[in-house]
């Protein structure tokens, strides 16, 4: 586990005292050096990302962002892939922030049926044990796409492909019976122009094999939700264009299609302004629409600017969808900055999720959030020292009830060098005070507030972040401080 995931199991026990300390009416005295030192003495938490919102020992635990879209009859799922099942911080937020899942590359044709008629299940089914342990609802993804294709397809005589295909359907889609809600059954059969992609199916079986396959994977599986998926058709143009078409001329033919994909790989500043409209115009097919492979991508590094723009541009997509009633729920492409596809494709861009690197929430995670209703008490002052150099402070609410709350701050390195310690300065400007603080040294100076970095967080590499964690008393109210800053060293 990384150090930074570090939660002290008093955790509980301080917000529980805070909270009751304030039932009776006691003032609750704020320790001259609160020290998060005794607490991390008690060990690193198997409850992992100190951030993720899914903690459930206190009775004031915020809401998942699964949770908050079940409230809104969505979901709010991510992709994941089988390498990362096995790291600890990161399956702790998949597992408990998310109400679904997308399996991200091992029911692929290349891994499912890697040498004519042989089936191996073997990573995918991890994937679905994984969701099913964790009670959430999985997207198979993909049966038919010309790329992850299993070399041997390309080879296929053109009289026997479409028995190929059909065969592969029936044999994957007939494993999965009963354990998708949705499927994925084409990806990607158009060319920006709105032409058809030119893949092996294409060529060799011809317009038909998107309708046949449709057909057999109903005949597999009859309950499970039959989508046709893509990217760069969130906004109304010639290719979206040309999937409309299609879907309707299904509709009209019977071919069995429920739904339609939209990948959604998009771009900083670059949100199509037609989103709402076009998921609109396909639900008003009578079909359902999906957001399948959020992201949104940027030069790197990230900084608050861009940090600020992706927030806006995430809270656009989720209101898009949220205004539709068919659009039934939004799904990232892996929730982490370092589990994305980004960097290894588009060379200078990457940040694209809404967490970092370290599993710390990024803005773009607390727009989602309140966009999917969550408490408005959450609240987030950034204040950067240094430039380019300097480290960046984010400050919020993270929970807050009668009297007390509890807050957060992520800490940013400014730059691409490690830096070896840090320390967050704001005052406290209501008249709070400040309780216990986890994963920080903290020294109180009548109002003003000064917490160092713990011994085993000081360190953050190149664009790395951390946070620490407290809790508070208020009374008349609770503004968040303006003057939070944040020096290296
Ligand atoms: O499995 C091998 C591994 O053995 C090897 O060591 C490693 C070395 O590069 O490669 C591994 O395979 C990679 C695979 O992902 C699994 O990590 C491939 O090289 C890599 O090309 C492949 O990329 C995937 C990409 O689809 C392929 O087009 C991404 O992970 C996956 O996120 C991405 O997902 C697609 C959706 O399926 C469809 N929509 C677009 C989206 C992004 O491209």
């Amino acid at each position: 586990m990384s150090p930074t995931s570090r939660r002290p199991r008093l955790y509980a026990a301080a917000v529980a005292a805070v909270a009751g300390a304030l039932a009776v009416g006691m003032a609750v005295a704020a320790p001259s050096n609160a020290d998060s030192s005794g607490a991390d003495s008690s060990g690193a938490d198997s409850s992992g990302a100190d951030s993720s919102g899914a903690d459930s020992s206190g009775a004031d635990a915020a809401p998942t962002l699964g949770q908050l879209a079940a409230a809104k009859g969505r979901y709010f799922g991510s992709a994941t892939d089988n390498p990362t099942l096995t790291n600890v911080p990161y399956t702790d937020v998949l597992g408990s922030e998310f109400n679904q899942i997308t399996v991200g590359n091992t029911q692929k044709w290349q891994y499912i049926e890697p040498s004519r008629g042989q089936f191996d299940y073997t990573q995918a089914d991890q994937i679905v044990a994984f969701a099913q342990a964790h009670n959430q609802t999985v997207r198979g993804h993909t049966l038919v796409w010309h790329n992850q294709l299993a070399g041997w397809v390309n080879d296929v005589p053109a009289g026997e492909l479409l028995g190929v295909m059909r065969n592969h359907i029936t044999n994957v889609a007939g494993h999965y019976k009963g354990k998708l809600v949705h499927w994925d059954v084409v990806n990607e059969a158009f060319e920006e122009n709105g032409a058809r992609r030119q893949s092996v199916f294409q060529q060799k079986i011809g317009d038909s094999y998107i309708a046949e396959a449709f057909k057999a994977a109903r005949a597999a599986d009859p309950n499970v939700k039959l989508y046709y998926n893509d990217y760069n058709i969130e906004g109304i143009g010639a290719k979206s264009d040309a999937v409309y078409d299609m879907v309707k001329s299904f509709k009209q033919q019977g071919i069995p299609i429920d739904g339609v994909g939209m990948q959604a790989h998009l771009i900083l500043g670059q949100v199509p302004s037609t989103m709402r409209q076009n998921i609109q115009r396909f639900a008003d097919l009578g079909v359902d629409v999906a957001i399948t492979e959020l992201d949104i991508r940027m030069q790197v590094p990230r900084d608050a600017t861009k940090d600020a723009q992706q927030a806006n541009d995430y809270r656009t997509v989720v209101n898009a969808c949220l205004a539709v009633s068919r659009c039934v729920g939004i799904t990232v492409w892996d929730f982490s900055d370092g589990y994305s596809w980004i960097p290894s494709v588009f060379p200078g861009e990457g940040a694209a999720l809404i967490y970092d690197e370290n599993f710390g929430k990024k803005p773009s995670y607390w727009a989602v959030y309140e966009a999917l209703g969550g408490t408005p008490t959450t609240t987030t002052t950034t204040t950067t020292t240094g430039g380019t150099t300097g480290c960046t402070a984010t400050y919020k609410v993270t929970g807050q009830w009668n009297g007390g709350f509890q807050g957060e701050v992520t800490v940013r390195n400014n730059s691409s060098s490690t830096i070896s310690g840090w320390t967050v300065k704001w005052t406290l400007v209501a008249g709070q005070s400040l309780g216990n603080v986890w994963n920080g040294v903290a020294t109180t100076s009548g109002r003003d507030v000064s917490v160092r970095n713990a011994s085993y967080n000081g360190s953050l590499g190149g664009n790395g972040s951390t946070s620490f964690g407290f809790v508070g008393s208020w009374t008349g109210s609770n503004p968040v401080p303006a003057n939070v800053t944040c020096t290296v060293g």
